[in-house]
């Protein structure tokens, strides 16, 4: 797309860094944004803040050849991307609500700096109407908003594939308008090599959370028919492997619960807008939610005649195979093993060094997988992790098919 040379990126995470370091790559002059100044002043040195494969290589190339520089506060560009953190707020309310703050909070930052004809793209995972409250707030502070192209286009890579993914997926690309959509979809399609698919904005942003929620709602039938069995003394493995040779039958893997920063988020943005009509997506939500608890009672049933019970964790990130431990059950249940009286607990975690925060007390230690398996009463298999698969021990108590 010939009108566009120059982009800024606003939030330089996961997602905004390697979308920036690549747009630099295919040519355009970037304009990377964050508020931590530690990330910006990394990025400048050509380096990079954050673990992914590839990713280092990318930016280091982008810095040398000038075509990416990072700061604090953004500038003039033709195009803008929104990249930054949509959690959901800490509240006791039934079903938690979206915090857009950040996302306020960054489109505010770059109203100084739009002019007629830039195209402003919000790639954050979001609630529906979010695009619409982002023209809204632009409207109101006097930024004529018939002159310029306002689209949402979800970001669905995997971590540790991202590089790759952000070339090679398919991107839906929905604008406030019709002729927002037909620009943005333009410019992804510059260095996009999958499909680019046009919508409207609530119908990207809803397949974004739509997406995520498949897999809460498969994943929690999965969890639910783990406790099912265990009551009747069926092997759920067994179980779903022999559902699973039905043609069109396809049951996923139960585990300890759902973690990180995606399935176990993004279902509540529908809930929270939609409450009356999403039973069965906020109930996904709450089995999976339960699931860490029924691990813990049935490891409390198992050690209570033991004194002072050591317990081995196999394995504290939220999936297997990465160092990841955002709102992961494994860590949730290690913590509340931690507080059964007289309790060592033996967190075995091959991809970390150190113990996060909230592991960090005096009966948990970081051990290696011999020392648990020889020393402990019982081994609690929560990930399954490429190291674990295969061990044989009468001491395990498998949740998730080692
Ligand atoms: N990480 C993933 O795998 C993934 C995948 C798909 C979608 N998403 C979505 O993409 C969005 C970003 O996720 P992420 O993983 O990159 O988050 P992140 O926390 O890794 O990065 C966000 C960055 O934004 C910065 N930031 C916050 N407020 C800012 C502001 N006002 N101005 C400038 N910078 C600001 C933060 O300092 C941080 O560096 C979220 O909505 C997330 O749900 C993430």
């Amino acid at each position: 797309m010939d009108s566009v040379k120059t982009v800024c990126v606003i939030g330089l995470g996961y997602i905004g860094l390697p979308t920036a370091a690549l747009l630099a790559n295919n040519g355009y002059i970037v304009h990377g944004v964050d508020i931590n100044q530690n990330a910006v002043d990394i990025i400048n040195q050509g380096k990079i803040h954050i673990v992914e494969p590839e990713l280092d290589k990318f930016v280091y190339q982008a810095v040398k050849s000038g075509k990416l520089k990072a700061d604090t506060k953004p500038c003039q560009a033709d195009v803008f991307i929104i990249a930054v953190p949509t959690p959901f707020h800490h509240n006791s309310k039934d079903i938690p609500t979206p915090n857009l703050d950040y996302v306020m909070s960054a489109t505010k930052s770059i109203i100084p700096y739009i002019k007629d004809g830039n195209i402003i793209i919000l790639e954050s995972t979001s609630p529906i109407g979010t695009t619409q409250s982002i023209e809204n707030l632009l409207s109101k502070n006097q930024v004529d908003t018939t002159k310029i192209y306002i689209s949402h286009c979800p970001e669905r890579v995997l971590p540790g594939y991202i590089m790759k993914e952000l070339v090679q997926n398919d991107r839906i690309v929905g604008g406030t308008t019709k002729e927002a959509t037909e620009k943005t979809a333009l410019f992804y399609k510059t260095f996009v090599k999958g499909e680019v698919l046009k919508t409207d904005a609530k119908t990207a942003e809803m397949s974004k959370l739509v997406e995520n929620s498949f897999r809460d709602v498969n994943i929690a039938f999965a969890n639910e028919l783990s406790m099912i069995c265990d009551k009747f003394d069926i092997d759920v493995w067994e179980l779903i492997k022999l559902a699973n040779k039905h043609p069109r039958v396809n049951i996923l893997t139960p585990g300890c619960g759902v973690g990180g920063h995606c399935i176990a988020v993004d279902p509540w943005f529908i809930c929270s807008s939609a409450p009356e009509n999403s039973n069965l997506i906020k109930t996904a939500r709450l089995v999976n939610d339960s699931k860490p608890k029924y691990v813990i009672s049935k490891v409390k049933e198992k050690i209570k005649d033991i004194k002072n019970p050591k317990i081995a964790c196999l394995g504290l990130a939220f999936k297997p195979d990465i160092d990841d431990l955002r709102e992961s059950p494994a860590v949730l249940i290690t913590e509340e093993l931690s507080q059964i009286p007289n309790s060592q607990i033996y967190a075995v975690e091959p991809n970390i060094k150190s113990l996060p925060k909230q592991l960090n007390k005096d009966n948990i230690h970081l051990t290696s997988l011999d020392i648990a398996l020889k020393d402990c009463d019982v081994i609690v298999a929560l990930v399954k992790h490429k190291e674990f698969i295969g061990i044989k021990s009468n001491k395990i108590m498998d949740f998730v098919n080692l």
